[in-house]
């Protein structure tokens, strides 16, 4: 359907009236209008509309301002007015041909209409009323107005399709459609050709031919630009595109303030332009910031950064929460409790830090170091001083800042100093403890003879000490033993009494007395009794005798007993006949000795045992009677037995010699019960030797006797004239055995040295008074004829057993010369001569001596002694 444009309004009536089917409200065509109408008879509205149909046409029902003038000025004035083709169907305005609802805003009512009067259900329009002019207004159905109706007069195809047929006075025109040219308007109109578009396409769709009236062109984008202008474009009927041709733009991103990035640096590339489609921008976030998104950006075809704008965030550490008791002060370079944030943690008053105050927060998003902790300040544990209790009080702990520490004694202990102390927030207490003295009781002392000994926990003689008295050993403990310092500061008890233990009561012994010193009262600890006895008597036992501290007496009272004098018991040799008042050999004994034969009394008789205990005589004894003292003999002893005493009744001696002597006379001799001796001593006479009559032969003899003439210890020195010589021991002795200690010796003549036998022509002639060649020989030389001696004549043996002189030699007379040869055999046969008479001699002697020594053993040597001149030994 086509609109129609107003510029014909005025030309004709009925093409004025076509204007206004446009805004029809109850529809209605292109076409020209032609009204009727009737007023006599008026008609009721379903009449009219009856009558409308018969003439091929409907009831008026237009609305607008226009069409009402158009009709006002067009009908004569009814007084019943006219209808409209307007009822009321189910409560709603309808138009009466179409059907359709009157609009609202096109309803006409004249003031205070509709009104609500039932049946009022069809609608009159005011024409030509002075007041409401035009109006509408309901009314009853039935009433009878005038009728109006209107026809249209156009055929279907008076034009083209694209021209409207309008009405004229019996005929019409073809009115073109815009775009439309021609006698039926048949031909478009065209517009200019469209110029290519970079990035972009586009779609037409030409109805009427390329470029022509209704052409229209889609136009299309490529991915990433948009298109900036109509997207489609219309050929108009004015022969102009209704539109520019449109332009493909990039499409554009949100800008990116990269002056804004912070905690990183953002490098772009932008292809298009700044911020657009294919952009691509990469993200480089600084240390301690953390990136959120994709590093590379790009900005996509639907204008979105995808996959989303990335940000550098500072990295954050956890937050800080302050400790309790704790408050932390940050300064934050970025954000609170970021990298490069610093805070510091403080403690409230009673509190201190523990670890480090200063944190940071690192790059890592840690801090620097854990968060200290507020510790409430800990006084040192109050240990209660002795013997009081502490209560400690405090809203952070007993011992915390704060805490109140009550102190309080125990019973018997007075508090010196503050009852109370506080935590401050030093970490020390405000007072010092008070200390809790035990209350004092006065002082004592230990009781006489007694000792204190206390035990004193909470100092001396205070409450708690307990005083325990001993008595020294003996006394007894009268009253408490122990007191004990109240609580009140008073002893329990006095101090007790030590008494001295008593003993049993003593009485004196018999023929004694007892005296007593009491120390501590009669018979009590420490009493001594000292016991004495009459005379005469002694105590059997120990003197005194002390109470002890058991209450007993050291020893018992000892007995006075007489006193002992030595029992006489038997003597010997006796008997004693005896009286004893008092006990044998006691105090006031008398004993008589009698003795037997051989026997006589010593001392006095009679005697008594006296107050001393002794005897008043010495004791008598029965002596042995006495023979007269004997000696020993002269170089001899005696030996006695003496049954009874020296040299007395019974004694028997027996006499002994020394060595060297022998008894003269018996041995033994024995005292007689008379008193004298039984035989006369025997004498001890020296042992004798051999007896020595004369000195040996040419010899001297000197003898000394020491007891008596050649016998034991005489002795004999024995000397030899000259031209002897002593053959055996100088001197001889006696010997105990009666032998003379050696062989007697002889007097021997000196030997001269031999004369050899001489040779031819010396002879030899010797005499030999003793002899050969010894003290006396005397030796003649003589020459054979036709010789002469050169020499002395004869020679003589000395005393001194030396030659008187050399020997001499036979010298030849005429010659004078000495035959040595002849000489020498003279010598030769003179020696074995002389050898021979001395073997034979010497064999006679051998014989005759082993003969003697059989007979004479001592006289050994007798050989050397002559046998007429040697003496013989006599006593
Ligand atoms: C980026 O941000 C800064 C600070 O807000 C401002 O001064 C500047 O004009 C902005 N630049 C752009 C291109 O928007
Ligand atoms: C945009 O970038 C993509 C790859 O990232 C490429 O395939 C495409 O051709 C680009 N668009 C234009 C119009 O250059
Ligand atoms: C800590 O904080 C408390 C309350 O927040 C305040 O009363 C007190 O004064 C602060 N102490 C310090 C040392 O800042
Ligand atoms: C932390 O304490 C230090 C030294 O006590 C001081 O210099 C610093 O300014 C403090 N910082 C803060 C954030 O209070
Ligand atoms: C501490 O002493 C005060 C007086 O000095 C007294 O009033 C208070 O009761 C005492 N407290 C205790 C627990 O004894
Ligand atoms: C202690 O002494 C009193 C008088 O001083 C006395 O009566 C009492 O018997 C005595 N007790 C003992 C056990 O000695
Ligand atoms: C004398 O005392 C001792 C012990 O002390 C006793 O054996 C003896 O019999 C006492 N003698 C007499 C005669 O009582
Ligand atoms: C008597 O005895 C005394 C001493 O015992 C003694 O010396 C004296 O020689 C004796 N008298 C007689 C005659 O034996
Ligand atoms: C007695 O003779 C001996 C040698 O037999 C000698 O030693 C001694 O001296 C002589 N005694 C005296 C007194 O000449
Ligand atoms: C005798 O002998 C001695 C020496 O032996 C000699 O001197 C002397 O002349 C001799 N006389 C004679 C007469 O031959």
């Amino acid at each position: 359907m086509m609109s129609q444009g107003s510029s014909l309004h005025h030309r004709m009536l009925i093409a004025a009236l076509i204007v206004f089917v446009q805004d029809l409200s109850c529809g209605g065509g292109a076409q020209a209008w032609t009204y009727n109408y009737s007023i006599t008879p008026n008609r009721s509205w379903k009449e009219a509309s009856q009558w409308c149909q018969q003439h091929s046409a409907e009831m008026v029902t237009i609305q607008t301002q226009e069409e009402t003038d158009f009709i006002n000025n067009l009908l004569p004035l009814n007084s019943n007015y006219y209808w409209l083709g307007i009822h009321k169907e189910a409560g709603v305005w309808t138009c009466d041909g179409t059907k359709e609802k009157v609009k609202e805003h096109l309803q006409n009512w004249a003031s205070r209409e509709p009104d609500d009067y039932a049946g009022h259900d069809c609608v009159e329009i005011y024409i030509k009323r002075k007041k409401d002019t035009a109006k509408w207004n309901n009314e009853k159905c039935d009433k009878m107005k005038g009728t109006v109706c209107y026809s249209a007069s156009c055929k279907q195809d008076s034009c083209s399709a694209h021209a409207a047929c309008v009405e004229t006075v019996g005929s019409h025109t073809c009115q073109c459609h815009p775009g439309f040219v021609g006698q039926r308007c048949e031909e478009a109109v065209a517009c200019k050709a469209l110029t290519e578009s970079q990035q972009g396409s586009r779609n037409c769709f030409h109805p009427y031919g390329s470029n022509r009236f209704n052409s229209s062109c889609r136009f299309h984008c490529g991915l990433g630009f948009h298109l900036l202008g109509s997207p489609q474009l219309l050929c108009q009927s004015s022969g102009e595109w209704n539109h520019p041709v449109p332009l493909c733009q990039v499409k554009q991103c949100p800008v990116l303030n990269l002056t804004l990035v912070s905690g990183g640096s953002m490098n772009c590339s932008h292809p298009f332009a700044p911020d657009s489609y294919n952009s691509t921008c990469e993200l480089r976030c600084d240390e301690g910031y953390d990136r959120h998104g994709d590093s590379q950006i790009r900005c996509d075809h639907s204008g979105q950064w995808t996959p989303g704008v990335p940000a550098c965030t500072v990295k954050k550490c956890p937050p800080i929460f302050p400790p309790a008791a704790g408050n932390v002060t940050c300064v934050d370079a970025v954000e609170p409790f970021s990298f490069g944030s610093r805070c510091n943690v403080t403690c409230q008053e009673g509190y201190h830090l523990t670890g480090d105050s200063s944190l940071a927060c690192l790059a890592s998003g840690q801090w620097s170091k854990p968060t200290p902790a507020c510790t409430v300040v800990q006084c040192d544990g109050l240990e209660a001083p002795p013997h009081a209790s502490v209560q400690c009080q405090g809203p952070l702990g007993i011992h915390s800042y704060g805490s109140i520490c009550a102190v309080q004694c125990e019973e018997g202990f007075d508090l010196i100093g503050t009852n109370n102390t506080e935590c401050l927030s030093s970490g020390n207490w405000s007072h010092k403890l008070p200390v809790c003295r035990a209350k004092s009781c006065r002082g004592i002392s230990s009781p006489p003879h007694g000792s204190l000994l206390c035990t004193d926990p909470n100092g001396p003689l205070s409450f708690g000490s307990r005083c325990t008295s001993t008595c020294d050993e003996g006394f007894i403990l009268n009253g408490t033993a122990s007191t004990e310092c109240t609580s009140l500061g008073t002893w329990s008890a006095d101090v007790p009494r030590c008494l001295a233990g008593r003993c049993p009561p003593l009485n004196s012994p018999p023929h004694g007395s007892l005296s007593c010193s009491d120390p501590h009262g009669e018979f009590s600890f420490g009493s001594l009794c000292t016991s004495a006895c009459e005379e005469g008597f002694f105590l059997n036992g120990t003197a005194h005798t002390e109470c002890t501290s058991r209450g007993t007496w050291s020893a018992a009272v000892s007995d006075c007993l007489a006193k002992r004098c030595p029992s006489l018991g038997h003597p010997p040799n006796g008997s004693f006949s005896c009286s004893d008042p008092h006990g044998d050999f006691s105090f006031g004994s008398r004993c008589t000795l009698t003795c037997e034969e051989g026997f006589v009394l010593n001392g006095t008789a009679d005697t008594q045992c006296t107050s001393l205990g002794t005897w008043s005589k010495e004791t008598p004894r029965c002596s042995a009677k006495r023979c007269p003292a004997l000696n020993p003999p002269a170089h001899g002893s005696l030996l006695c037995s003496d049954p009874h005493g020296g040299f007395r009744f019974g004694s028997r001696c027996s006499s002994a010699c020394e060595e060297g002597f022998v008894l003269s006379g018996t041995a033994d001799t024995e005292c007689t019960s008379a008193g004298v001796w039984s035989r006369e001593m025997p004498h001890c006479l020296a042992t004798p030797c051999l007896r020595l009559a004369k000195a040996p032969q040419h010899g001297t003899m000197n003898c000394s006797h020491r007891f008596s003439p050649f016998s034991y210890n005489s002795r004999c020195d024995f000397a030899c004239k000259e031209g002897f010589w002593l053959r055996g021991t100088p001197n001889v002795t006696c010997n105990s055995l009666g032998h003379w200690s050696q062989e007697l010796p002889s007097c021997r003549p000196v030997q001269c040295k031999g004369i050899p036998a001489l040779s031819f022509p010396l002879s030899i002639n010797c005499s030999h008074p003793l002899e050969d060649f010894s003290f006396g020989s005397q030796c003649v030389f003589i020459c054979a004829a036709g010789f002469s001696l050169n020499g002395t004549k004869a020679v003589l043996c000395s005393s001194d057993g030396v030659w008187s002189d050399t020997l001499p030699k036979c010298v030849g007379d005429e010659t004078g010369v000495t035959d040595q040869r002849v000489g020498s055999a003279v010598w030769v046969y003179a020696v074995i001569t002389v050898c021979v008479l001395i073997g034979l001699v010497a064999l006679g002697l051998l014989i005759s001596t082993q003969f003697k020594k059989k007979g004479a053993p001592i006289m050994d040597d007798v050989k050397s002694w002559d046998e007429t001149e040697n003496p013989a030994f006599e006593f």
